[in-house]
């Protein structure tokens, strides 16, 4: 018998896929950072996944809690709760995924480069732990600022001789979700079918919709690319307003990490048509990271989409050679950062 996946699931293109799920669960996931805004719900909608055996909950404090509240819900995942920097690397042994959305989150008023101090070194504390112990894993980093916690990450992965720029990702799952959202909403499209890809970076003018690629194809005046542009990059700052002074995003944080994760595990099973957007080492663009659809295949990235900056408009043509210095600042910053580490 084969099983449906519940937890939320990649847009699929227009060709159907052949691919069936396993019936057996077998990945290893660890969650660090797991008593969290998003590791909660996170660690909730990945129980919920049939391609799931083991489920690793870490944090430095409140998981146990997490862990013996989720166990109770009769999914085929063991769960198992780590507390605490002695117990971080056992929470990573055999390990096929590691989830990231450990660190501080923004409040009114703040960008993602103010969360840069505190961020970057749990990021690179975190990360080496995973070159120890489990060096094979797809590594997903929620943790602000996303642009420059992956290169933080790719450095410390470099030191440690244990770098596969396949398998580490800056997730900005959520920034798909959203203009997926947004513009069927505008557009009144029935919301399964709307994929919109979004390439640059995750943070303000970096996070770039290409509205002009939005599947099914439909146009937007220009006013409506403003304003959907505008709304897409700031809707992070719409949530951390509303919240006023609670955190950012975590609950659509959480549907848009579980469906990269997801994805990840559909591609480790041998699933042929997995897409999604992903912050990647790239050679898309003349930065070192760069944000597109990329194709997930057993051993990560198998693909970086490049037909998506083909044929752009002339306003995301400007808006994405706008965004390239912010985006190479935020890099050379995370990477500067991990290289003054001893
Ligand atoms: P939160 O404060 O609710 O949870 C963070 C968790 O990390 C806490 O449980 C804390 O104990 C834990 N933590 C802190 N230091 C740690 C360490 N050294 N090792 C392990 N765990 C540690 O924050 P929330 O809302 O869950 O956000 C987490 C991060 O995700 C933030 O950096 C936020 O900016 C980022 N984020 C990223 C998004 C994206 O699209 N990539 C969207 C929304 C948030």
């Amino acid at each position: 018998a084969l099983r449906c996946s519940v937890a939320p699931k990649a847009q699929k293109s227009s060709q159907r896929s052949q691919y069936c799920l396993n019936p057996q669960a077998s990945y290893k996931l660890a969650v660090l950072g797991a008593a969290g805004g998003i590791g909660q719900p996170l660690a909730l909608l990945i129980k919920m996944s049939p391609l799931v055996s083991a489920l690793h909950l870490y944090d430095i404090a409140n998981v146990k809690g997490v862990a013996a509240d989720l166990s109770h819900c009769n999914t085929p995942s063991q769960v198992l709760d780590f507390t605490g920097a002695a117990e971080l690397p056992n929470s990573l042994k055999g390990v096929d995924v590691v989830v990231i959305p450990a660190g501080v989150p923004r409040k009114p008023g703040m960008t993602r480069d103010d969360l840069f101090n505190i961020n970057a070194s749990i990021v690179k504390t975190l990360v080496e732990a995973v070159a120890d112990n489990c060096p094979d894993a797809f590594i997903h980093i929620i943790s602000n600022p996303v642009n420059s916690t992956v290169p933080i990450a790719a450095e410390v992965l470099k030191k440690k001789g244990v770098y596969d720029p396949k398998k580490l990702f800056g997730v900005t799952t959520l920034d798909v979700v959203r203009a997926n959202t947004f513009v069927a909403e505008k557009k009144n499209l029935k919301l399964i079918d709307v994929d919109v890809p979004v390439v640059g970076g995750h943070a303000g003018m970096t996070i770039l919709p290409l509205l002009s690629k939005t599947k099914p194809s439909v146009s937007f005046t220009d006013e409506e690319v403003q304003e959907l542009t505008v709304r897409i990059q700031n809707a992070g700052t719409e949530v951390v307003e509303a919240k006023a002074g609670a955190g950012s995003a975590t609950l659509s944080m959480a549907y848009a990490a579980a469906r990269f994760v997801e994805s990840s595990l559909r591609a480790l099973d041998g699933d042929a048509d997995v897409y999604e957007c992903s912050f990647v080492q790239s050679d898309l663009t003349e930065l070192p990271f760069f944000a597109s659809r990329v194709k997930l295949g057993r051993k990560g990235v198998e693909a970086i989409i490049s037909s998506d900056l083909q044929g752009l408009t002339e306003y995301e043509q400007k808006a994405l050679e706008a965004l390239k210095p912010e985006l190479k600042a935020s890099i050379e910053k995370g990477i500067a950062f991990a290289q003054k580490q001893p």
